[in-house]
């Protein structure tokens, strides 16, 4: 008798894991610190996203991947039964650890730091949509500016039709053996979760997004994030 547990069954009742990488050393945010450990009223963005992710009411546990001489630092500024490891060298070396450190975990979903004010109900839309049976699924929105293609001069070598565009979010949420299968089978280091697993051939689907889910890279995206939480002119 074949006993194996389907993965669509495994993926309707399993266990939900959190990877938040925020290992890296981009100082883009002008702040002296690497953008996880920017504060925004008075919490770092990594502890915001954090808070997100519990505030969904649908992840059993999440990992933040650090840079090694932050492990025990980090360990002690987040809410307890969150697990904290050493992150590597490029993004994906930070999740791989992540992956490694979720052991048996059904669905993985994978979160930008940086994209501190993704609200919860993102996040429970994204496990939703793997429980009711995708196993690849990834928050969008359109774009609003034309897009090109470059080469290392600056010309322009393209311009993709922008209806045919989307500019992706996190969480980006997987079958947990989907996305260890896409992470053993290449070392191609990458920005996005998703494109590894279109790799192996799975199918990756879009859901909406949310503008509130923007990625706080910039001053001016930093600006905004405190406008936005500013107490003083929000309810
Ligand atoms: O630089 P970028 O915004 O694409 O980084 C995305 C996320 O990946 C950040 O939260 C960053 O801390 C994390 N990262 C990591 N390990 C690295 C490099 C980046 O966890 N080695």
């Amino acid at each position: 008798m074949n006993t194996a547990t389907d993965p669509a069954d495994a993926r309707s009742g399993g266990r939900v894991v959190a990877l938040v990488p925020a290992a890296g050393q981009g100082t883009r945010l002008g702040e002296g610190v690497p953008k996880a450990f920017v504060t925004l009223r008075g919490r770092t963005l990594l502890q915001w996203s954090v808070d997100g992710l519990l505030d969904s009411g649908v992840v059993d546990r999440v990992i933040v991947i650090v840079p090694p001489d932050r492990v025990a630092a980090v360990g002690a500024d987040l809410p307890d039964g969150v697990d904290v490891v050493a992150g590597g060298t490029e993004r994906t070396d930070s999740v791989r650890a992540g992956i490694t450190a979720a052991g048996d975990a059904d669905l993985l979903l994978v979160h930008d730091a940086a994209r501190a004010l993704t609200p919860p109900r993102l996040i429970a839309r994204v496990v939703a949509e793997l429980r009711a049976g995708r196993e690849a699924v990834v928050p969008a929105l359109p774009v609003a500016d034309t897009i090109k293609s470059v080469d290392l001069l600056g010309v322009v070598t393209g311009t993709p039709e922008r209806s045919e565009l989307r500019a992706v979010q996190t969480p980006q949420g997987f079958d947990a053996a989907l996305l260890r299968r896409a992470y053993d089978t290449t070392d191609v280091v990458t920005t996005d979760d998703a494109g590894l697993v279109e790799r192996t051939g799975a199918r990756v689907r879009t859901i909406a997004g949310e503008p509130l889910a923007f990625k706080i890279t910039t001053p001016l995206d930093l600006a905004l994030a405190r406008a936005l939480t500013d107490p003083d002119t929000n309810e």
